[in-house]
């Protein structure tokens, strides 16, 4: 099918990439032109596993385009997905106005019955909207199909994901909508779930909230585990063997950042309370991550009377291995708190250090190897469980003078710490000494 892309962020570019290798005739619209120079030579704008690769084997041998015209995106499209951004509002609410901004562009520039997908997450309700803006704005009286079709891929894992996703869900309201969407995703493989629109956008809210949720659990778990001498790591292992509750996503560390789980919980919470309805429990589960971000530092601040003048590595800046977003990152909140208690930091990480540069206090220094990080450090903070990180040879530390390291993702098996005498201090698991 023709099909075309609104936004390529994360979320679009996967989903037109990935359109285009099922076979679709998948043109890409994004208005940052800068953005689409580059990715018609077939360079991603954002770090993502084999992303660059199936980007290049599209142009070459599936025709898939990248364009700033909606002239040339939305013509001839028979379809057109909405992936543009729904940033944060300060009050928590997700802002529209790109999605609103795209229902319009769409809207004039089509002329031929278009299915519109919604990929961007939005607030319940908001597809019918967009429905009726498009409705109001057409030049040429055509039929539009709306559909809900919210994405679930992670980042660092977005390609696998979605070509092996668990399940594609598709809100619609007309059989048309519906045939049109099952042809698109048939090649994918991946189970269908058809429901109504409004359902079909809360399901993407309520999953995300309810994986926050159980990040937040066990991170509660893990500070519990610390005050009786429990271990986490086999709590959640035990815990995980019951299939109700599932062994993902009871990793237990500095709590969950990204683009993505605090946007959408404090939306969820906000869409809630539009319906005046108070949405306690996830509340909960967002000032636990808050909190969840400083245990590091506080641990640290047990190891030494000040922190004044003290060097402190930071391995890792990543919301998350596998990629450069630094997009509510613990290490902003880390860093800016040793830096209050006037510790010197100096930070590592294998690819967001561009991005960190822009968003870190200019006083965070960087280093471009584990070694240089450590070198002459008094403490070692992991942040992100980069591979590199987790394989390091652990003599490494031993360019400390008296080597500590507190570690924010369990990289480390206790056995292997004793054995290379490093103090360490983890997450919900005893502390070695
Ligand atoms: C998340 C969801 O997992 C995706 O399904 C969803 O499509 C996406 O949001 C989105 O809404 O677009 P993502 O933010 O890319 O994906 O990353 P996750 O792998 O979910 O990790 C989010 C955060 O939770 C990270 O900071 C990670 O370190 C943390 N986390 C995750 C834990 O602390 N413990 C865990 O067990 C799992």
């Amino acid at each position: 099918m023709k099909i075309s892309v609104v936004g390529t962020g994360y979320v679009g570019l996967v989903t037109g990439v990935s359109l285009s290798e099922i076979g679709h005739q998948v043109t890409c619209v994004d208005l940052n032109e800068k953005k689409i120079e580059k990715m018609k030579r077939g360079i991603s704008p954002i770090y993502e596993p084999g992303l660059s690769e199936l980007m290049n084997k599209n142009i070459l041998e599936n025709g898939l385009k990248f364009t700033t015209s909606h002239v040339e995106a939305f013509k001839d499209a028979e379809v057109i997905y909405i992936a543009v951004g729904t940033p944060e509002e300060p009050s928590g609410a997700a802002n529209l106005d790109y999605v609103e901004q795209a229902a319009i562009d769409i809207a004039r520039h089509i002329a031929r019955p278009v299915t519109i997908v919604t990929k961007s997450t939005v607030p319940v309700g908001t597809n019918h909207k967009l429905l009726q803006i498009i409705k109001q704005n057409l030049l040429h009286p055509v039929r539009v199909d709306i559909v809900s079709n919210p994405e679930f891929l992670k980042e660092g894992s977005a390609i696998y994901d979605s070509f092996h996703g668990d399940r594609i869900i598709i809100g619609a309201e007309t059989g048309h909508a519906f045939k049109v969407m099952e042809t698109i995703n048939k090649p994918f493989g991946i189970p269908i779930y058809k429901t109504d629109i409004k359902s079909a956008e809360m399901i993407k809210y309520a999953s995300n909230a309810f994986l926050a949720t159980k990040i937040s659990f066990i991170n509660e778990i893990s500070n519990i585990c610390e005050l009786v001498g429990a271990n986490i790591e086999n709590v959640a292992a035990g815990m995980g063997m019951d299939q109700r509750i599932g062994g993902q996503f009871l990793k237990a560390g500095i709590g969950y950042g990204g683009s993505c789980f605090p946007k959408d919980t404090k939306a969820l919470i906000q869409i809630a309370g539009d319906f005046e309805y108070d949405f306690k429990l996830l509340k909960g589960v967002v000032s636990v991550n808050k909190k969840q971000q400083r245990v590091l530092v506080n641990k640290l601040k047990q190891c030494f009377s000040s922190l004044q003048g003290k060097k402190i590595a930071i391995l890792g800046l990543a919301f998350k291995p596998n990629t450069d977003d630094m997009r509510e990152a613990a290490s902003i909140q880390v860093t800016n708190e040793l830096l209050n208690l006037g510790a010197d930091v100096i930070a590592y990480d294998p690819i967001a250090i561009d991005n960190a540069k822009g968003i870190l206090d200019p006083l965070v220094r960087y280093a471009y190897s584990v070694e240089e990080a450590i070198a002459g450090c008094d403490a070692a903070l992991i942040l992100t469980e980069w591979d590199e990180i987790k394989r390091l040879d652990l003599s490494v530390f031993r360019q400390m003078e008296q080597p500590l390291v507190i570690d924010g993702r369990n990289c480390y098996s206790l056995d292997a710490m004793k054995e290379a005498r490093i103090e360490y201090h983890s997450i919900g698991r005893p502390s070695v000494i």
